[in-house]
């Protein structure tokens, strides 16, 4: 079957650090990978809760338990997961598309409405999710733009709900 029998427009040989085009290409292809939604949670240095929605996330090791996710170093939330020994994954639900599209925004209250207890680490989680993972920091690696933040996974939990979906920029589900 050919591309345009796909319906997709083939592009070939861009170079995505060529030029703005190539780099609009870039973010689309990437887009083009369909990924769950989660937003991970720490506590900022007066103790505030911290969130981000990240689509990063990926498991890594069985043995140890490890998990990884880049996150921008524009972000607000940056300096926090810089500092902080621990955070959570929190797997968004079908029924969380809001939170995860408040999560995503800088604002000053990210937490508006949004259902939260303590875990074991001390760090926030959202309540109403597809699974939590609790992690302290196993490594941090420069990746250009980003960093690469590993994650020893330290307590899980799982609720069986249905999860958010994103591809090609548009939260969706099953
Ligand atoms: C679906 C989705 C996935 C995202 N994934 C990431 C990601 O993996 N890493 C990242 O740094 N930002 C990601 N973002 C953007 C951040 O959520 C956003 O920049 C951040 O919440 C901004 O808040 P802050 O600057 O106040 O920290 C994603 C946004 C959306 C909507």
């Amino acid at each position: 079957m050919t591309n345009q029998a796909l319906g997709t427009r083939p592009i070939q040989g861009l170079d995505p650090a060529a030029d703005d085009g190539a780099r609009r290409e870039f973010r689309k292809t990437l887009g083009q990978f369909a990924t769950g939604v989660t937003v991970m949670t720490t506590l900022g240095q007066t103790s505030e809760r911290v969130g981000m929605t990240v689509s990063s996330f990926n498991s890594l090791s069985l043995d140890p338990p490890l998990i990884l996710w880049s996150i921008a170093k524009t972000t607000a939330a940056f300096g926090c997961f810089q500092l902080q020994d621990a955070f959570a994954v929190n797997v968004m639900s079908a029924e969380q598309e809001a939170w995860a599209r408040q999560m995503a925004q800088s604002s000053a209250d990210k937490f508006k409405g949004v259902a939260v207890t303590e875990g074991v680490l001390g760090v926030p989680l959202i309540e109403g999710c597809v699974a939590h993972m609790e992690c302290h920091v196993w490594a941090r690696y420069p990746g250009g733009d980003h960093d690469i933040i590993v994650g020893h996974v330290k307590r899980i939990s799982s609720s069986g709900k249905s999860p958010l979906l994103f591809h090609a920029g548009v939260f969706r589900s099953f």
